[in-house]
């Protein structure tokens, strides 16, 4: 009796505490899906099936999308590729490579920064290090709870009454590292920084930031798969969690967006499944003055506005193209980097339920916008750290120009 229980307890510590995802030799391809027949047969691996799986899932034909694939499936994937004349990249020959090169080889254990990634227990601790600091001008929000119990945390920057208010949400894909550290950069920024068009912006908007979305997936993706995509809530007995946004109240799961509970583009099983996104919605809903409303994804260099559920374009569609080519051109000005800009629907896929079409279509926002931030694949989700700052910086000359042309056409 005392052995099995030893045996059990050493298969534990084995198990339990060192299950952490690897990816040795796993290789990212960039593929096109361009006929019916191509997509119907990728729509197999949806699910994860011999450890294939979607970074980025087709919803069509006429799309780009990105797959894994383990060693030991290069040759199937191969003959596949061949067979339905796919055309394919290898993007990352050795993914674990990559993520064991995000992190700085030296990490500081403690403190806050942007020289490396942070886990969402150090950004909240740094949350509450500011508003100790800066008590006349932040707001503290506890909006919720995550399935998992984590607090929802927000956090507003307003230095007067009756200021419009921006509104960035960040981190809703848990994997998407980059966004939270760009959110934190730029609202230590407003905060601290003495340049006379930042203070401009501190000054004369309320800043919302929600720095971490989808807090159980996050955590996740620390302790666990470096690759989580979505929230922690099973839904089936194998399959865990859906896709926060494709997960807001409007034109739920209508095209872009899978019925598959195992599937990265999950919708849940109805609107607002889960905790995270019911919370957020009605914490939104609380704010009657939003102008602008900004999420932060990445990667592929894109900013995209509503809607993604129809090619139709969207009342404001040629005020958000203006806005968003301004923004382009002020993105690429620092490091040339080149961001493709149009609504979401046209510019990458179908999508619908997602956060930004759901503000602009129930909420009254009448800009609302998506930035899909470095790179374009060499790295993908796992952007290394030392691109941190200059990813922040790039896009904070993005949201100056933003805000000053939004201005400009009257929205702010
Ligand atoms: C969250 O807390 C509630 C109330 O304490 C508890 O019933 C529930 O099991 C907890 N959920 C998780 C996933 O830990
Ligand atoms: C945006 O579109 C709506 C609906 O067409 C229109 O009423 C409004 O004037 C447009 N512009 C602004 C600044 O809201
Ligand atoms: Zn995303």
């Amino acid at each position: 009796m005392k052995l099995i229980i030893v045996a059990i307890l050493f298969a534990c510590v084995v198990a339990c505490f060192s299950e952490k995802a690897r990816y040795d030799n796993y290789r990212v391809y960039s593929i096109e899906v361009e006929n019916e027949q191509q997509f119907e047969v990728l729509k197999r691996f949806e699910s994860g099936l011999d450890g294939i799986s979607f970074l980025e899932t087709p919803t069509g034909i006429q799309q780009k999308a990105e797959i894994i694939v383990p060693p030991h499936k290069f040759a199937d994937i191969s003959e596949l590729f061949e067979t339905l004349k796919i055309k394919n990249q290898i993007k990352i020959a050795n993914l674990q490579k990559v993520i064991d090169q995000e992190q700085p080889q030296h990490l500081e254990r403690s403190g806050f920064g942007w020289k490396q990634y942070y886990d969402l227990t150090a950004i909240y601790a740094w949350l509450d290090e500011l508003l100790e600091q800066y008590p006349n001008v932040l707001t503290n929000y506890n909006y919720g709870t995550s399935y998992e119990n984590r607090t929802l945390r927000a956090i507003k920057v307003s230095h007067k009454k009756g200021n419009p208010t921006i509104f960035i949400e960040s981190t809703i894909h848990a994997r998407e590292w980059v966004t939270q550290a760009t959110a934190t950069y730029f609202l230590n920024e407003l905060l601290t920084s003495s340049d006379a068009e930042i203070r401009q912006l501190a000054d004369n908007y309320d800043w919302v930031f929600v720095p971490v979305v989808n807090v159980d997936g996050y955590a996740y993706t620390h302790s666990n798969d470096r690759m989580w995509r979505k929230t922690r809530q099973p839904h089936t007995d194998n399959c865990i969690g859906a896709d926060p946004n494709r997960n807001f109240d409007f034109h739920h799961a209508e095209v872009g967006a899978s019925t598959n509970p195992c599937a990265e583009t999950y919708a849940g099983p109805k609107p607002l499944s889960e905790p995270e996104i019911l919370a957020l919605t009605e914490f939104i809903k609380t704010f009657d003055n939003i102008k602008l409303y900004i999420s932060f994804h990445s990667y592929s260099q894109l900013l995209l506005f509503p809607y993604g559920h129809t090619r139709r374009q969207a009342p404001n569609h040629s005020d958000m193209m203006q806005i968003a080519r301004k923004t382009r051109e002020a993105i690429a000005k620092r490091y040339k980097t080149d961001y493709t800009v149009g609504p979401i629907a046209t510019t990458i896929y179908l999508a619908s339920g997602s956060s930004i079409d759901w503000v602009y279509g129930t909420q009254d926002v009448k800009l609302s916008f998506t930035f899909e931030f470095r790179d374009k694949g060499r790295h993908g989700f796992i952007l290394p750290a030392d691109q941190i700052i200059p990813n922040s910086l790039e896009i904070v000359d993005g949201l100056k120009a933003m805000v000053e042309e939004a201005k400009a056409l009257k929205y702010l």
